[in-house]
């Protein structure tokens, strides 16, 4: 091997050992750099004869052309190494399942209030809201409820150890129904002038609580209540209005509405109305849907109304049953366990 064999042989060691583009350069340097091997040779060829000088020369320069070409293969070689690194530091694993941000939804309860809403104000009731903590007088004496009524028991009601600031107990509203008087009274400016006042007629939906639980009852449940009061309002009109509801709710004209004789202290007379789908899943069974009935001489008397001038009649639905009929839920208690698998059924 002559000594450019071996300055060849060098340099392709030095390069191959360089494990980063910064110890290739500095390798590069000594073959090729100003006091470089290589350019020392170069150098030397001014002290030979011409004929030397042609031979020695042409021999230099194959020889710096291969250290050329072994530099810049190696310098690929860590480029392509440098590449490859990053691209899989910074790789991507398509397979892994994504994050999902969940979207949320109306709850299938309150869709169900949204919809009582939006069908009662299309027949022209307004909607009112009132306290979940009422009082004793509201809930059952404005209602011509007896002291002695059941309904006052400890078993039913939930009471809240406080009395207001006129001394009367508080309790969990049992039913929607003290909105009747409440609202009446809250607008009494409007209907103070009884010669024009316009007919009260209200919704009130919202959360009720009784001491009961079992797969149709919740300690915590919804009603709506109704109420239209006029000089010229007939179980006709609670009829026919509470048929074109039902009929809308369930987005059919396919059923029957069915009153039948029943007893509450705040109407009189007093009845249940029940459905019954001639069609469908719920076909032939009569479903009790709502308490209702012309409201009672002693209730439109603490609305602060003439009961011999002014007439109308009241209900109170339970929504979430009607949530059940609607959506073929069998255990209420479903609607307020949480559970995401039941719930993302209505999204
Ligand atoms: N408040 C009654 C209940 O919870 C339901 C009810 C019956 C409401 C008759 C009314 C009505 O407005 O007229 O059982």
């Amino acid at each position: 091997m002559n000594d450019l064999d071996q300055l060849v042989q060098d340099a392709n060691c030095d390069f191959a050992r360089a494990a980063m583009p910064a110890d290739l350069e500095n390798a590069k340097a000594r073959y090729l750099g100003k006091s470089g091997r290589l350019t020392e040779q170069l150098r030397a060829l001014a002290a030979l004869s011409p004929d030397e000088k042609k031979a020695r020369g042409a021999m230099i320069n194959a020889a710096k052309q291969q250290v050329e070409a072994s530099l810049h293969a190696r310098r690929q070689a860590l480029a392509d190494a440098e590449l490859e690194a990053q691209l899989k530091a910074e790789s991507l694993d398509v397979t892994l399942p994504g994050r999902h941000r969940g979207t949320g939804a109306v709850h299938p309860i309150s869709r169900t209030m949204e919809r009582v809403e939006a069908i009662f104000g299309s027949m022209g009731f307004e909607v009112a809201d009132g306290p979940e903590i009422e009082t004793d007088w509201y809930s059952f004496t404005a209602l011509n409820n007896p002291e002695n009524h059941p309904a006052r028991s400890m078993q039913d009601t939930f009471y809240v150890d406080m009395k207001d600031t006129q001394g009367r107990w508080l309790n969990l509203r049992p039913h929607t129904s003290p909105m009747q008087v409440r609202h009446a009274l809250a607008h009494a400016k409007k209907y103070a002038d009884q010669a024009t006042m316009p007919d009260i007629r209200v919704i009130a939906p919202g959360r009720t609580y009784r001491v009961d639980s079992d797969a149709t009852h919740s300690p915590m449940f919804h009603q709506v209540e109704g109420l239209w009061v006029g000089e010229n309002v007939s179980f006709k009109d609670l009829k026919v209005m509470y048929l074109n509801f039902i009929q809308a709710f369930f987005e059919t004209t396919d059923l029957k509405l069915r009153f039948r004789p029943s007893y509450f202290p705040f109407t009189e007379p007093s009845a249940e109305i029940d459905i019954m789908f001639e069609s469908g899943p719920l076909e032939g069974r009569w479903l009790e849907v709502s308490g209702s009935g012309q409201v009672h001489p002693q209730v439109i008397r603490n609305m602060g109304l003439d009961p011999e001038r002014y007439i109308g009649f009241a209900f109170g639905s339970g929504i979430d049953r009607l949530a059940m009929l609607r959506y073929g839920i069998s255990d209420l208690r479903l609607f307020f366990d949480g559970d995401l698998r039941f719930l993302t059924q209505f999204k």
